[in-house]
């Protein structure tokens, strides 16, 4: 078999065989084919696409490229949820102790953030002392004895993604929906779980501009799924805007807490009581949405939730108690952007807040880039609050000094309405 071979018949359009897609990871993996003609193929396959088969046929490959984690000697449901980033996303930090709390077990592997999306593993290291890197044998005991974990990425599992998507990211080929698909998928069933919720983030603020091309990648996550023998649902939510009212680092951990209270806002806990659900539904736990949803209500009331949130982040060395210290998140510099106008305010840009909260020191621009995990953005005002004239609107946070030309940049991207307007944060889900 050689590699020019494959390339062209893609090129051509034509259909690869199992054998043909094996035969690219496993030399790809093992450096038998160099970059350049790895960058033909993903480039063939970003103008041509792929099918299901070849997908599951890509997927499947890139899952033996490396190791798998097996938790079927714990005989039991593993729940496992992955978002496709957006921006002041911090479901999996409420999600995963309220399903745990409910009796799931979780057993999570999360990404650090790039660009204008922040990531989970960021998010938990502001907490100090918080162990993303336990050992395959710590991870398996804090899920054994906590029913619940969240690591970073086992660099043993699924190298071929890692060469992979360093290269997609450098050559124009992140823009796929197969090699979309099988990135993320090859990661998730890699890691075990046999219950797996996809959010597919839709609007400018994600990789899926609009409805329709996240719902091709969601029906394509669900079919490789059903061929992996795996028990998927996907959910498609709104990323126009920023999720919730807080966008950093310690800024998200404080609204988690407030949302496991109960007291989150509004955006945030739809989504969480929806994903919630539709987890529990495919777990088998609730017979109904609104049984599901009662059991979530529950458990938050009851205190649990944040009882195993406690439980977790010590399970994995984080010095929990600080968090509730007045003086844990303290920014040296604040600036507050006030209007001019009245009205119901729209936001227009989830990524432009993405970028803002980057440019604080939130995010990085580059992997080396360090973060800042005082930085970051709250929205006192968020789309559909009632402005007045010289309301707050939007306060900034950093360890630096604040550009304050960055409150041009979040004003261009906002309009005011006399009236308010619908929105809706979970588009559509899928089973
Ligand atoms: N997230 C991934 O893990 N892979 C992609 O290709 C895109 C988003």
């Amino acid at each position: 078999m050689r590699i020019i071979d494959i390339i062209n018949k893609k090129a051509n359009k034509e259909q690869l065989t199992k054998e043909e897609i094996d035969f690219f990871i496993e030399n790809y993996v093992n450096g038998n084919i160099p970059d350049y003609q790895a960058s033909a193929l993903l480039m063939a396959i970003r103008l041509n696409s792929l099918n299901e088969d070849e997908t599951s046929y890509l997927t499947n490959a890139m899952i033996n490229s490396g190791d798998t984690i097996d938790w079927s000697y714990l005989n039991t449901t593993i729940a496992d949820k992955h978002s496709t980033g957006g921006v002041g996303d911090k479901v999996s930090i409420v999600l995963c102790p309220i399903l745990s709390a409910l009796g799931l077990t979780v057993a999570k592997m999360s990404g650090r953030g790039l660009g204008h999306t922040g990531g989970t593993l960021d998010k938990l290291e502001s907490i100090s002392g918080y162990n993303i890197s336990l050992s395959d044998k710590e991870f398996k005991n804090v899920v054994e004895n906590h029913k619940m974990a969240i690591v970073g990425q086992n660099e043993k599992l699924v190298p071929a993604d890692k060469k992979i998507y360093a290269l997609r990211d450098v050559t124009g080929t992140v823009e796929s929906i197969p090699l979309i698909a099988s990135s993320i998928m090859s990661k998730k069933l890699a890691t075990g779980s046999n219950c797996i919720l996809l959010d597919v983030k839709c609007g400018n603020g994600a990789f899926m501009k609009n409805l329709e091309q996240a719902k091709k990648l969601g029906n394509l996550m669900i079919q490789i799924g059903k061929k992996l023998n795996r028990k998927i649902a996907v959910e498609i939510t709104n990323m126009e805007k920023p999720l919730g009212r807080a966008i950093g680092n310690k800024i998200e951990i404080l609204e988690a807490v407030e949302t496991l209270k109960g007291n989150g806002p509004k955006d945030f806990t739809e989504i969480i009581y929806s994903s919630g659900a539709t987890l529990l539904l495919l777990a088998n736990k609730a017979n109904s949405e609104e049984e599901a949803k009662k059991q979530i209500d529950e458990i938050i009331k009851n205190g649990k939730a944040l009882e195993k949130f406690n439980e977790w982040i010590k399970s994995q060395n984080g010095l929990v108690e600080e968090i509730y210290k007045e003086d844990w998140f303290n920014p040296k510099y604040k600036h507050e952007i006030i209007s001019n106008n009245e009205g119901y305010l729209k936001i227009n840009s989830a990524i432009e807040f993405g970028l803002v909260a980057m440019k604080l020191g939130a995010g990085r621009s580059k992997k080396e880039d360090s973060i800042d995990f005082e930085a970051g953005i709250y929205l006192n005002k968020t789309s559909n609050d009632y402005v007045n004239k010289n309301d707050v609107l939007f306060t900034l946070y950093s360890s630096k000094p604040i550009d304050k030309n960055l409150s041009n940049d979040l004003l261009n991207k906002i309009e005011f309405s006399n009236k308010p307007f619908e929105i809706k944060e979970v588009l559509t889900k899928l089973m």
